[in-house]
């Protein structure tokens, strides 16, 4: 089905996520025939570039994809590059002229994406001159999507959200968490509320615990600067770890709409335990890597990387426990961790039930080995689900060996499995705004992490404290012994696979 015609304007269109994500998420769209024919994108950046320089760094950005010269050609004509300069109005109507020609010769009626793909501190700036300089559409509708991230705190958070309403309502501002555009994350709410299965046994009365992992063997490479003033808190555990706890815990909305289900979310965070007046490393564990081997390689620990401060107290590993005070979940806790550098690149959560009442069967020779029953949701890299039972050992003896069934996403050739960001993309231009993080959703959990991070500031941790290719620092083990659970082990999850 296609897409209503609209302009894409990129901010930031020089830079590495229009690179690596962007142009490939339109040119699948173009190939899928989500865009029309006649479609326009703008390329906005600092750099004086020519349509042409422009068009051949697109081009080369979906070279991997495809082969076919003339229709890369083809594709690459719809884009134009305009040199601007952010502080500047002249720059604004320029680009105007610029929309109001291509409206114009592509038959297009007005509808307008700025998407925000650039240094966070000209977010306020761009959208208040857009307004100002009257590039928002006259006819047709605008919508700005905006990257994170979405300030650095709930203050910094309220001003730039200020900023962008003074220009555009809440319902055409679209904030990117890119999670939520991953068809496995999109499949949690489809798991729970499609099967009859489930819903019945997702409570406190059957679950003992969640954990969500999310770890990357990538280090801060050459973001160093950003991340100084970030970490991993507000990198990952703020938008893409805490927005999947809200798809785990949050109650079956009425309605698919963007409203009902974001409301649904706001109700979980809005029960979120806030660490105050509570011992901090009761619930959250900080990490920074050492150096270490990954891969027969010797890596540098984080202080030695560019623009990393040498005693920098930046975490690049965080290890939390987040209770949900509500009736479901009351006494259940949902740990997460997420981290730099670590063994493994895989993003998994695991459903532990509760143990049955009374068990019969050795699970093995020694009685006490216990094998929990599990639900496991494979984000990525591997896409599927995996129930993990309990079965009959077949040489006999009343023993049981763990079992499990699966579903793995991987049958469908890839280029027909959208990507995150092309995944997002399609629902700007349709108007979904549903997996995209609402203003409240944003609020409460800067609210939830910046009692944290507040702490954190004021108390130096002794750092480095995990080897690269670690899987993150002792304490966040004891974060989860302490309440007698374990961290599932996301590399065993992985080799089962090809049992
Ligand atoms: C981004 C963070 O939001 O997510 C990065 O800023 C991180 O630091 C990335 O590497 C991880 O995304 P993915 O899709 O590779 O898991």
């Amino acid at each position: 089905e296609l897409n209503p015609k609209a302009v894409i304007v990129i901010f930031g269109a020089t830079g590495d996520l229009a690179k690596r994500k962007l142009f490939p998420s339109i040119f699948r769209l173009y190939r899928n025939k989500k865009i029309a024919e006649e479609f326009a994108v703008v390329g906005v950046g600092r750099r004086s570039w020519s349509d042409d320089e422009f068009r051949s760094n697109v081009k080369s950005s979906i070279s991997s994809f495809q082969s076919d010269s003339a229709e890369a050609d083809e594709f690459a004509s719809h884009f134009h590059y305009h040199s601007f300069d952010v502080t500047n109005p002249e720059s604004y109507l320029e680009l105007k002229g610029l929309l109001d020609d291509l409206d114009g010769s592509y038959n297009i009626p007005g509808n307008r994406i700025f998407y925000l793909a650039m240094a966070p501190e000209f977010f306020g700036t761009i959208a208040k001159q857009l307004k100002t300089q009257g590039l928002t559409a006259v006819q047709g509708w605008s919508r700005l999507v905006i990257e994170k991230p979405f300030g650095r705190d709930l203050p910094s958070a309220n001003e730039l959200n200020d900023e962008i309403r003074e220009a555009f309502s809440e319902d055409q501002i679209y904030r990117i968490d890119h999670y939520l555009g991953k068809e496995m994350v999109q499949n949690i709410e489809v798991i729970r509320f499609a099967n009859a299965l489930f819903e019945p046994l997702w409570n406190n009365r059957f679950i003992s615990n969640i954990q969500v992992t999310s770890s990357e063997v990538l280090g801060v490479e050459d973001r160093g600067r950003y991340y100084e003033s970030s970490g991993a808190l507000r990198d990952m555990v703020q938008n893409h770890m805490m927005q999947m706890v809200a798809l785990l815990a949050m109650e079956p909305p009425i309605k698919l709409t963007t409203d009902e289900i974001r409301s649904e979310k706001v109700k979980v965070l809005r029960a979120m335990r806030p660490i105050e007046g509570e011992r901090v490393e009761d619930y959250f564990v900080r990490g920074q890597y050492d150096q270490g081997l990954i891969d027969g390689k010797q890596l540098p620990g984080y202080r030695e990387e560019n623009n990393v401060d040498q005693e920098s107290n930046t975490e690049t590993y965080a290890a939390g426990k987040i209770m949900i005070d509500n009736f479901r979940w009351a006494g259940v806790p949902f740990y997460i961790r997420t981290g730099k550098r670590m063994e493994t690149k895989s993003t998994k959560i695991v459903v532990e039930f509760k143990d049955i009442p009374m068990n019969l069967y050795y699970n093995s020779q020694e009685k006490e080995n216990k094998h929990p029953n599990l639900l496991v949701i494979h984000i990525q890299p591997d896409e599927g689900i995996t129930l993990h039972l309990n079965a009959k050992k077949t040489e006999g003896g009343a023993y049981t060996k763990p079992i499990r069934l699966g579903f793995w996403n991987n049958s469908v050739d890839t280029f027909n499995t959208p990507e995150a960001y092309e995944k997002l993309i399609d629902d700007c231009m349709r108007g979904d705004a549903t997996n995209f993080t609402h203003w409240d959703e944003v609020a409460l959990s800067w609210s939830f992490v910046d009692k944290i991070s507040k702490i954190w500031e004021k108390e130096k941790a002794v750092f480095p404290n995990y080897a690269s290719g670690s899987m993150g620092p002792r304490e966040a083990d004891e974060l989860l012994e302490k309440d007698g659970f374990h961290w599932w082990p996301v590399t065993e999850l992985i080799s089962e696979q090809g049992e």
